[in-house]
């Protein structure tokens, strides 16, 4: 069964709704009885164990090989002895639905399901008149791609996205095509301490590849695939105090739902807009309020105004769907005007006068004082010459 997510074709919208919760239960032929439960990660898990019951009491055990995953008594349970305390890595994390247990169903329910999770499974369950073995699940753990991000800096795409499991590929591409031989990239995956894999790629831009591209990064893994694209949108110099228009290109299929964000070098957002079933919500960040006109709109674009040299950067825009993420990026240069100009050349000019008093009057009065010091220092010698002209005469 090959369920893989290709990025090859970029017009081919591949989209697998994944069932959440559910479980997959495929039976195999083989005679020792293996149920194989495919449970997203980061959600509940939950592992079914049937058994006869008498409605008296009951010991459960769960194992995974030889690890205890849980063990627990309910009702009258007399009949054994001992309990087994479950591995460090279960501890907390399972629990069996106590009002069924005594009705023969020990199902175990496993939160928090890591890639470490992963694995053979069964229970072990003891009554007064008779002692159950389950037959194997084998538990098979999926977490999607949630999210690919997409950053640029002067000379580098970053493209990435984080737990993932199984190990996701991740490729560049252009639009318009660039030869493969251009795009010079490196790409590093990371198994973290639970399973999960984080995947990072950089693009160095160089010289032959033209701005106007649009750069595409692509990350697939068995279940889904995930795609974003990233261009320039514009250029533009403002005045101190003047305003600007921030636009976004929307991709050319038709969207039902998507949320767009603007956002001030990739950090918190100005203003977003969610559109869902083509309702939509629009939202502008406090901060941003006394630069925002109000009645921004995804055909008419953010316009700012009153715009200081702070607000100098980049401006991104940030359309994402179930599936994609599109970046386009404008860099604003706001110029100091020239009357902020005037003020300052008309400080700095009445510095360096009160700097040339200010100086010019220290100079004087030293000049007065080291006058004055020779004067004293002249008395001071005829002094003593007439007081050793006395002690010569006596
Ligand atoms: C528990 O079960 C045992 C026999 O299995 C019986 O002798 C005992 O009385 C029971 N105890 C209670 C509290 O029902
Ligand atoms: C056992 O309990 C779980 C949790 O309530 C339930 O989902 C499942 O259907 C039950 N199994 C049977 C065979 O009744
Ligand atoms: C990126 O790098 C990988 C090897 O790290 C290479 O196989 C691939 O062809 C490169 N190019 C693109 C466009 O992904
Ligand atoms: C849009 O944003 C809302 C709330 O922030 C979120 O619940 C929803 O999943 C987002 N939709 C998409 C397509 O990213």
């Amino acid at each position: 069964m090959n369920r893989g997510f290709h990025c090859s074709s970029l017009t081919m919208a591949v989209y697998k709704g994944l069932c959440l919760c559910s479980l997959m239960w495929i039976v195999s032929a083989a005679e020792r009885k293996e149920f194989k439960v495919t449970c997203l990660a980061s959600e509940d898990c939950v592992l079914p164990c049937q058994f006869r019951s008498d409605g008296q009491g009951a010991r459960v055990m769960w194992y995974k090989k030889k690890a205890v995953v849980s063990c627990t008594r309910y009702g009258n349970t007399s009949f054994v002895v001992g309990h087994n305390s479950p591995a460090d890595k279960y501890k907390g994390r399972t629990g069996l639905f106590a009002d069924q247990v005594l009705e023969g169903n020990a199902t175990l329910m496993l939160r928090n399901a890591t890639p470490n999770d992963e694995g053979k499974y069964y229970c072990i369950t003891m009554t007064a008149p008779s002692t159950d073995e389950s037959g194997i699940i084998s538990l098979v753990i999926e977490a999607p791609i949630r999210e690919v991000d997409i950053e640029f800096s002067s000379d580098t795409i970053t493209c990435s996205a984080e737990g993932i499991y199984p190990a996701p590929s991740l490729t560049w591409s252009t639009d318009p095509p660039t030869d493969a031989r251009l795009l010079q990239n490196k790409t590093k995956t990371q198994k973290n301490k639970l399973g999960f894999y984080d995947i990072r790629s950089y693009l160095r831009l160089t010289g032959n590849v033209a701005t106007d591209h649009t750069y595409i990064c692509c990350v697939s893994s068995d279940t889904n695939k995930k795609t974003a694209f990233l261009r320039h949108e514009a250029s533009i110099v403002t005045p101190a105090g003047g305003g600007v228009m921030i636009s976004c290109s929307l991709p050319h299929t038709i969207l039902q739902s998507f949320n767009l964000t603007w956002r001030f070098r990739r950090s918190g957002p100005i203003a977003s807009i969610n559109v869902v079933d083509q309702k939509s919500w629009a939202e502008i960040w406090d901060k941003w309020k006394p630069h925002v006109f109000s009645n921004f709109s995804i055909s008419s674009g953010l316009k700012l105004h009153s715009l200081k040299s702070e607000h100098q950067g980049n401006y991104t825009c940030e359309v994402r769907t179930p599936e994609e993420i599109y970046v386009t990026w404008t860099d604003v240069a706001v110029t100091e005007d020239s009357q902020q100009y005037t003020y300052i050349y008309i400080f700095i000019i009445l510095g360096l006068i009160y700097f040339l008093i200010l100086s010019y009057g220290t100079l004087v009065i030293l000049g007065y004082k080291i006058v004055g010091l020779e004067r004293r220092a002249r008395r001071q010698a005829e002094n003593t010459d007439e007081a050793t002209e006395s002690l010569n005469t006596e």
